[in-house]
């Protein structure tokens, strides 16, 4: 059988967080990755959607362009579209929604040129179009170019299907894992986040640790397309590289309630193995037995003047006590203000670019290793 030709994939970045994606892309193997506004490109095959979805986790979502043509008027989109060969990807008895967005186009209204293109799925295809459809078609008519692609993803990939319960302010699961990534984790060393919350950092960390796929038990939208194969798609869920780790992957927060769903989140994730959790304030903290890894944190931030004082105060508490009792560990912390990350003392060496997270910008602090 002849192989068919690739296409482009494109991987959806965090804003400010995209060359992760692109350093994640060529680590995972995938081709011809490319930075392009928005995340990262590559090519490929069904199949490597199917693996960006399952494997990828700094990657926010997945589309497969499909194609499109060129049209200047809603008449010629309208014509196009009833060509376009839907079928090959989708089928009559799963219901379809439709986003749209314009740029710089002669066609400028993408509420009537979404209506176009769900009139010509129904009447070419037969298709059923509902706003609470899982599958969902994007259109982009850029420069009077219209492209076609579908959202293999569904829900976000930050979530991943095994975390249930989440603490106050938790962190996005591919957010999380992309500071791991810019912080230099790979696995092969103990982390510890001593405000951990809900867990986020130190499941991410394990998972990575032990070679567990991001997607393994999560649902996507791809598997509602005609092209699907669960026996392809099993096997792949079931290959995996699952290794044992000589590390351990440390949370602890002065909250009993977030120890609790951080203890239960790693059980349901499989990690529960390699994770210890306790309840202990900034104050007791002490390095876990072993060779110094890597501690990381993301603290309140507050968003009120009136409330900063004890922030700066336990800013302040955090640092010393790294300073003090951490000799050889790196540090990476992420807050909002440049003034509480300075309230550590600690001797931060990198700093990222803004983030947006939850209406915030954040940024990554992180130091080399404490001497
Ligand atoms: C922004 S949240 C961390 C969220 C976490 N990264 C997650 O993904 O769920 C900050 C955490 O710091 C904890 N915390 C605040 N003060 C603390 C202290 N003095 N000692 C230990 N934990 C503290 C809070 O209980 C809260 O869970």
């Amino acid at each position: 059988m002849t192989k068919k030709p690739d296409f482009e994939i494109f991987l959806v970045g965090i804003p400010g967080l995209e060359d992760v994606v692109l350093e994640e892309a060529r680590a995972r193997g995938f081709k011809g990755p490319k930075r392009v506004p928005g995340g990262v490109r590559i090519l490929g095959q069904w199949h490597d959607v199917w693996r960006a979805n399952l494997e990828l986790r700094c990657a926010t979502r997945v589309l497969a362009r499909i194609g499109g043509f060129h049209a200047e008027h809603l008449s010629d989109l309208d014509r196009q579209a009833r060509k376009f060969p839907w079928r090959e990807w989708l089928r009559k008895d799963v219901a379809v929604r439709v986003e749209t967005a314009c740029h710089k186009s002669r066609i400028y209204h993408s509420g009537a040129a979404t209506q176009r293109i769900e009139t010509a799925l129904v009447e070419s295809l037969g298709a059923t179009i509902s706003d609470d459809a899982d599958l969902c078609i994007k259109a982009r008519i850029d420069h009077d170019e219209v492209l076609f692609s579908i959202d293999t993803t569904g829900d976000s990939l930050h979530k991943r299907g095994h975390k249930e319960a989440i603490a106050k302010a938790p962190l996005r699961e591919t957010m999380a894992a992309s500071f791991l990534r810019l912080s230099g984790f790979t696995g092969n060393e103990t982390l510890l986040d001593p405000m951990c919350g809900s867990g986020t950092f130190v499941i991410e960390a394990a998972e990575m640790a032990l070679g567990l796929k991001p997607g393994r038990t999560r649902e996507f939208s791809f598997t509602q397309l005609r092209n699907f194969d669960s026996l392809t798609w099993s096997q792949m869920k079931a290959a995996s590289s699952l290794a044992p780790s000589d590390f351990r992957f440390y949370g602890s927060d002065r909250d009993k309630g977030a120890i609790s769903m951080a203890t239960a989140n790693a059980v349901r994730a499989g990690v529960e193995g390699v994770t210890l959790f306790s309840a202990q304030t900034i104050s007791a903290l002490t390095p876990p037995d072993g060779p110094p890894g890597l501690v990381i944190v993301n603290p309140p931030y507050g968003t009120r003047i009136s409330k900063k004082q004890p922030l700066f105060d336990l800013y302040a508490a955090f640092g010393k006590v790294l300073i003090e009792r951490f000799k050889g560990w790196r540090v990476s912390l992420v807050t909002v203000d440049s003034k509480l990350a300075k309230a550590t003392k600690l001797p931060f060496a990198h700093t990222s670019d803004p983030i947006l997270h939850g209406g915030l910008k954040v940024k990554l602090f992180r130091t080399d290793r404490l001497v």
